[in-house]
C-alpha cells in the first residue's frame, strides 16, 4: 500500500493540502486529528474526567468511532451520529489535544489508523503518522507555518463558519496547542528524521500541492 504522511502544527494547512492530494489521485484521506476531536467530544458530552482511569477506559473500551466517506469527503460518525460538524467546535480543539497526550488514548487510536492504512493506498494528516503511526510511510512531509499565519487562517475560518471568536485568543490557544503537542512524552509532534520540512508561510495552497506533486513524482510514487 502507498501511505503518505502529512505530520505538523495545528493550522499549517495540512487537511486541504492532504485532500487535494487524495482527491487527485484518487486515494483515502486520513484526517487523524478529528479521531482525537472524536474523543475530545466524547468526554464532553459525558462530563468525563479524562484523567481518571476508570472513565477514560470506559470512554475508550465503547468507543462507537466510525470513519465514513460520503461523496468522497470524510464524515465522522460518533455512537452512530454524524458528528463532523461539532468536533471542529473551538472547545474542543483543547479537550482533543490534552486527551491525545495520554497514551491510552493514542494506541487506541493509533491501533485503527495502522487498521485503515494497512488496507488501502492513503494520506494520512496528523502530529506523529511519519515518527509512530507508519514509520515506514513512503512519502512525510512535514507542513509549518509561523504561529501568526496559522492563528491568522485559523481565525478567518471560524469567522466564516460563523464563530465568535477574537485573533488573540486564536493565536494564544495555537500557541498553547504547539506547545501541549510537542511536549507530550508519548509520540509528541515533530519533524522525522526523513521527513521533508515545507513553511507554508508565504506559500500559497498551490504552490504548496506543486512541492509535494514534486516530491512524489521524484519518489516514483505517483
Ligand atoms: O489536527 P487537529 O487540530 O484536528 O488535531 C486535534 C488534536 O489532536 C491536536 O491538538 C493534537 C491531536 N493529534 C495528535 O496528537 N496526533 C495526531 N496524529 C493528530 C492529532
Amino acid at each position: 500500500m502507498i501511505n503518505i504522511a502529512i505530520d505538523g502544527p495545528s493550522g499549517a494547512g495540512k487537511s486541504t493540502i492532504a485532500k487535494s492530494i487524495a482527491a487527485r489521485k484518487k486515494i483515502t484521506y486520513l484526517d487523524t486529528g478529528a479521531m482525537y476531536r472524536a474523543v475530545g467530544l466524547k468526554v464532553y458530552l459525558t462530563n468525563s474526567d479524562m484523567y481518571d482511569e476508570n472513565q477514560l477506559s470506559n470512554i475508550l473500551d465503547n468507543l462507537d468511532l466510525d470513519i465514513k466517506y460520503v461523496n468522497g469527503e470524510q464524515k465522522v460518525f460518533l455512537d452512530g451520529k454524524d458528528v463532523s460538524k461539532d468536533i471542529r467546535e473551538h472547545h474542543i480543539s483543547k479537550l482533543a489535544s490534552d486527551v491525545s497526550a495520554i497514551p491510552a488514548c493514542r494506541l487506541k487510536l493509533v491501533d485503527l489508523q495502522r487498521r485503515i492504512a494497512e488496507k488501502s493506498d492513503c494520506v494520512l494528516d496528523g502530529r506523529d503518522i511519519g515518527t509512530y503511526v507508519l514509520p515506514d510511510a513512503n512519502v512525510k512531509i512535514f507542513l509549518t507555518a509561523s504561529p501568526e499565519v496559522r492563528a491568522t487562517r485559523r481565525y478567518k475560518e471560524l469567522l466564516a463558519k460563523g464563530q465568535k471568536v477574537e485573533y488573540d485568543k486564536v493565536l494564544s490557544d495555537i500557541n498553547e496547542r504547539d506547545k501541549n503537542d510537542s511536549s507530550r512524552a508519548f509520540a509528541p509532534l515533530k519533524k522525522a528524521d526523513d521527513a521533508v520540512e515545507i513553511d507554508s508561510s508565504d506559500m500559497t495552497i498551490e504552490q504548496v500541492i506543486a512541492v509535494i506533486d514534486e516530491i512524489l513524482s521524484q519518489k516514483g510514487v505517483f
